[in-house]
């Protein structure tokens, strides 16, 4: 019998019990995968689940999203607990029984797995929600791959009353098993930039009567490469990258302009503010030592995703307390993710759960992408901890 001040007997039983179920739901999910902002057939899975579970429910928030809220027993703080939904334009070459049945299109980055960890946490938490002191409030977020669906669900008020959020992603760079926190900024922000070089075209033997865009751009590629190396202090990290250079069709013809598009990574709002102003900067330079013109369109996506100490620390505590010594500190990373927006806005703690199959090495976005289905039930029990007991 379980003791009814130590939940973490029953919490662990009823997620082990739930693990057959989810992984119905989640390879359901597997097999109709959906792009930012479609995600109408996993919403109505979502929203019946949370019927079934007598969770009241708004679907249609941020265009595709999902809100289910559980009321706790006593009045208290409000938890949020937030996944994403969406898959990406990849062609699955799994070979599953429960491959992608959309041509095209695959839950590579794991967000099948989020949405199918907060259903099961759903089932958990409305099970103790008698001794749930305040509100648990379900995140199901679209979009989170183009980054547009944490901001659209924030505009409908998604974050009204919330006192704390919690976010997760699957890591199969772990072992399934192992949790990993960070502490504050964990992810970076994301900008990207389309910078059009404009010359004057002409003939290739005679480039006096130009204005060559190609060497322009070709210089500028190498000036960004100066703002990490040479602008930025070398302890904070941060990464501008040109992914894309457009401009020219011949041999023999110098063109009239060329694009560049790329994206900026940080791990500090000040340091994004220093690179974008930098990027601005070398681009007039170009423009006025080569005689271009040049267009800079900079897009800020989000900021860097900066986990609160304090929830750092209690999240830590109930992992450990639920599962005992799982849970290791991480490194941050450039990559980025909307929930960022959300730690922005209240405290917020964002934890990585191992999805890392035995002997294979997988890689997210990747088409062969095989998490270990076993990371369900162990999210369940961390999430469902760490909510119970900021609820305590
Ligand atoms: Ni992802």
């Amino acid at each position: 019998m379980d003791l009814p001040n130590d939940p973490q007997a029953a919490i662990a039983r009823q997620a082990a019990a739930l693990q057959p179920a989810l992984v119905a739901i989640r390879r359901d999910l597997h097999a109709h995968p959906e792009l930012a902002f479609t995600e109408t057939r996993t919403a109505g899975v979502v929203a019946a689940a949370l019927t079934r579970l007598g969770i009241p429910n708004v679907t249609g928030v941020g265009v595709t999203g999902v809100v289910g809220t559980i009321q706790g027993g006593a009045p208290g703080p409000t938890v949020a607990i937030r996944a994403d939904m969406d898959a990406l334009p990849i062609a699955e070459q799994t070979g599953l029984p429960f491959a992608s049945t959309y041509a095209g299109l695959m839950h590579a980055c794991g967000h099948d797995i989020h949405t199918t960890t907060l259903i099961g946490v759903a089932e958990v938490l409305q099970s103790l929600a008698p001794q749930l002191r305040g509100t648990v409030k379900l995140i199901f977020q679209p979009a989170e791959e183009t980054a547009g669906g944490a901001a659209a669900m924030m505009a409908e008020g998604v974050l009204d009353g919330v006192d704390m959020a919690v976010g997760f992603h699957n890591h199969p760079d772990m072992p399934v098993g192992a949790f990993a926190y960070v502490r504050g900024a964990s992810l970076a922000s994301v900008d990207f930039f389309e910078i059009t070089v404009h010359g004057k075209s002409g003939h290739a033997a005679y480039p006096h009567n130009t204005v060559d865009p190609v060497l322009a751009a070709a210089t500028l590629v190498v000036q960004l490469q100066t703002i990490v190396s040479r602008e930025v202090g070398p302890t904070r990290p941060a990464v501008v990258t040109v992914g894309a250079i457009q401009g020219g069709n011949a041999h023999n013809i110098i063109p009239d302009s060329v694009v560049l598009k790329g994206t900026v990574r940080t791990l500090h709002p000040q340091v994004r503010d220093q690179v974008e102003a930098a990027v601005r900067r070398l681009c007039a330079g170009i423009a006025e030592g080569m005689r271009v013109r040049v267009d800079v369109q900079y897009h800020r996506l989000c900021p860097p995703l900066v986990n609160n100490d304090g929830m750092v620390d209690r999240g830590i505590a109930s992992i450990r307390a639920q599962m005992g010594e799982v849970v290791t500190e991480g490194e941050p990373s450039l990559g980025g993710e909307d929930f960022a927006m959300m730690t922005e806005a209240v405290p917020g703690l964002q934890i990585r759960i191992g999805s890392g199959a035995p002997g294979r090495e997988d890689k997210l976005h990747n088409s062969d992408y095989q998490p270990d289905e076993r990371c369900l039930a162990q999210g369940v029990q961390a999430l469902s901890r760490i909510a119970l007991d900021l609820l305590s």
